[in-house]
């Protein structure tokens, strides 16, 4: 591959390339694309009182200062999904954004716990997600596939119960996750749970080190066997841990905006996702919760190469590696890969 360089063009036409080129998003909350218009319609639609009287109000809210602000919040706007329809329209306003946003494959983590204390049924969240993805793939040609998510401030037993009451579904979700409070709630919590899913055959994936030390990251590798971590931009701290995911090239799904939004680094100039690539990593770029973090996955590319040093070079890695990270077949990976190359080839 070439190396590029556009020092010699009077205008930048990095945010073009990284806005056009292929790419997949590998960490997107689902409940986390609720646009507060879309918290609003819901609302009126299902009859729910929410604690705000606007669009502005609520967004004037989204000022968080640590994961737990934020997820509070968050928690409480998902409260308006109660209808089958209500997830599809959710998971079709998200999935349009991406086709935009020239994503050609999503891998998307949904909250279950989240809907079904409240009594709606796992049915409902997976149908209605699951439908979403397949319109996706007819009618935009975006593969769009489904990871189930595990709230980690709950216990291990409610973990349990929901994997059982979502075997029904076990064909509509390709991996499952660990995700919410992190600080306290170390993966190891998780072990039986985790261990049952592998005996499944679903594919592993856990938050950590987003706030949590580098014994976290460390234990997602070794007690749950994950095979992405989701943030673990923390692992800088922790020299061997680094070589252990460089040499296993084990993916991080970085998510800057959350980062800088959830006050993970005070500003994206600070951010660690340059020293992450050039150390080896598989590091990838990804919007983790859009509507709250103020953009989708192109405004993360935009804001953080705008924000720091990142070259066309690392824009080719960035793509590159978001479908190597994926769960894509290997021969769904080649087609995408093929099509990285030809597009950068191309300029
Ligand atoms: N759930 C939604 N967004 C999250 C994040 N950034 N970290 C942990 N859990 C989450
Ligand atoms: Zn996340």
């Amino acid at each position: 591959m070439n190396n590029f360089s556009f020092d010699h063009l009077p205008v930048d036409p990095l945010p073009a390339v990284l806005a056009g080129m292929p790419k997949a998003e590998l960490h997107i909350h689902i409940e986390g694309s609720l646009e507060p218009e879309l918290i609003f319609s819901l609302a009126q639609r299902n009859g729910i009182a929410i604690p705000y009287t606007s669009v502005e109000e609520l967004r004037k809210a989204y000022a968080f200062s640590n994961l737990q602000s934020f997820l509070d919040i968050y928690y409480a706007g998902a409260s308006v999904l109660i209808r089958e329809q209500d997830f599809y329209d959710m998971a079709w306003a998200y999935l349009l954004k991406a086709k935009a946003d020239n994503v050609l494959h999503t891998e998307i983590f949904f909250d279950p716990q989240t809907h079904t204390a409240r009594g709606v049924s796992m049915e409902k969240v997976v149908k209605g997600l699951h439908r979403a993805c397949a319109d996706a793939r007819t009618q935009l040609g975006v593969s769009a596939t489904l990871i189930l998510c595990f709230l980690r401030h709950l216990s291990e037993k409610d973990a349990l119960e929901t994997l059982e009451q979502a075997m029904p579904y076990r064909d509509l979700f390709i991996g499952v996750g660990l995700d919410s409070s992190e600080v306290g709630h170390p993966p190891e919590k998780f072990a039986r749970v985790f261990a049952r899913c592998r005996e499944l055959g679903l594919h592993i994936v856990a938050h950590a080190g987003e706030e949590g030390p580098p014994a976290y990251v460390w234990s997602a590798l070794d007690v749950l066997h994950a095979e992405r971590i989701d943030h673990g931009v923390q692992s800088v701290k922790d020299a061997a841990l680094m070589a252990r995911l460089a040499k296993d090239r084990i993916p991080l799904t970085v998510c800057p905006l959350s980062n800088l939004k959830l006050c993970v680094f005070p500003t994206l100039a600070q951010h660690n996702l340059g020293a992450l690539l050039d150390a080896g990593l598989v590091a990838t770029v990804n919007s983790d919760d859009p509507a709250y973090f103020g953009g989708y996955v192109n405004d993360n590319y935009l804001q953080t190469f705008a924000a720091t040093r990142l070259t066309a070079q690392h824009a080719y890695t960035l793509a590159r590696n978001s479908f190597e990270a994926s769960f894509a077949d290997a021969s769904q990976k080649r087609r995408f890969i093929d099509a990285v190359d030809a597009y950068f080839d191309a300029i």
